[in-house]
């Protein structure tokens, strides 16, 4: 996106989107604790084929903890997760990328000694799916990323930095890419830049789970949301069924 083009910003709901077609992710009554403490409450939540499913909330209800235990870094003590038709509750976090599921923590992290490419490099040469013109595909999308490839990945800014995260997610090859906090501490005009590669993965068909508190930029990319509260969702649905008073209400402290 240059300086000239007006941000085109923002897919919104997608009319090719089935809802009613079997979703590619699907929780079901999902339980998880920490140790004693009991932090999410059968949650059930689908991710449309092809589609964004936006998953909101205030700080410490549970979103990060659901995204974790989707890829396998938390074992859940009841309820299941399929992939497609596949119960996936039981796989090692390996098995979950293999079966292409991505996931972009928050805080972005990277390996801050390695440069930008080197970071890419490392995570396509892991990937069994990844050939060699991945990289460049997934360049393509980050113009800004391309400019730094030989600078160490701890030295970016927090949007180059959030950029080059998603980045090392996509070189896996993903079907369903799991985005924790995107735009978390980062500007306006690179908030931009990240909504419009992501509304452009949405177009490309992938299937996308997106953590975000930024109620404006989730609800131009979602055809469906969830809103979690102390470890339970308590509002969801399509996106044109969004009620942004009541959402006020939930994400108010
Ligand atoms: N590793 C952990 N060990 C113990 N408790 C944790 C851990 N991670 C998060 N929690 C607690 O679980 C709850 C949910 O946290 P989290 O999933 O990070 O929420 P969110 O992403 O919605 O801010 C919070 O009360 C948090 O303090
Ligand atoms: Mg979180």
């Amino acid at each position: 996106m240059t300086v000239e083009d007006p941000p085109q910003v923002g897919a919104g709901p997608d009319p090719d989107v089935r809802l009613d077609a079997p979703p590619i992710l699907s929780v079901k009554d999902l339980e998880v604790a920490y140790g004693p403490t009991q932090v999410i409450f059968g949650v059930s939540l689908d991710v449309p084929e092809g589609g964004l499913c936006c998953l909101m909330g205030r700080n410490g209800v549970g979103k990060s903890t659901l995204l974790q235990t989707i890829v396998g870094l938390q074992q859940p003590k009841a309820g299941s997760i399929s992939l497609g038709s596949e119960d996936i509750t039981k796989r090692a976090p390996y098995n979950r990328t293999k079966a292409g599921i991505a996931y972009v923590p928050q805080g972005r992290e990277a390996f801050p000694y390695l440069t930008v490419f080197e970071n890419l490099r490392v995570v396509a040469e892991a990937s069994a799916k990844s050939g060699p013109d991945v990289i460049e595909e997934v360049l393509e999308r980050f113009p800004r990323l391309r400019k730094i490839l030989g600078r160490p990945a701890g030295f970016l800014s927090g949007g180059e930095a959030q950029q080059l995260a998603i980045a090392r997610a996509l070189v896996t090859c993903p079907r369903l890419l799991l985005l924790d906090e995107p735009t978390e501490g980062i500007q306006p005009s690179i908030i931009l830049e990240i909504e419009d590669a992501i509304a452009d993965l949405k177009r490309d068909g992938l299937s996308i789970l997106l953590v975000e508190q930024y109620v404006d930029f989730a609800m131009r990319l979602a055809d469906t949301y969830a809103v979690m509260d102390v470890g339970r969702i308590v509002a969801g649905g399509p996106t044109d069924t969004f009620d942004r008073g009541r959402m006020q209400q939930l994400m108010s402290v």
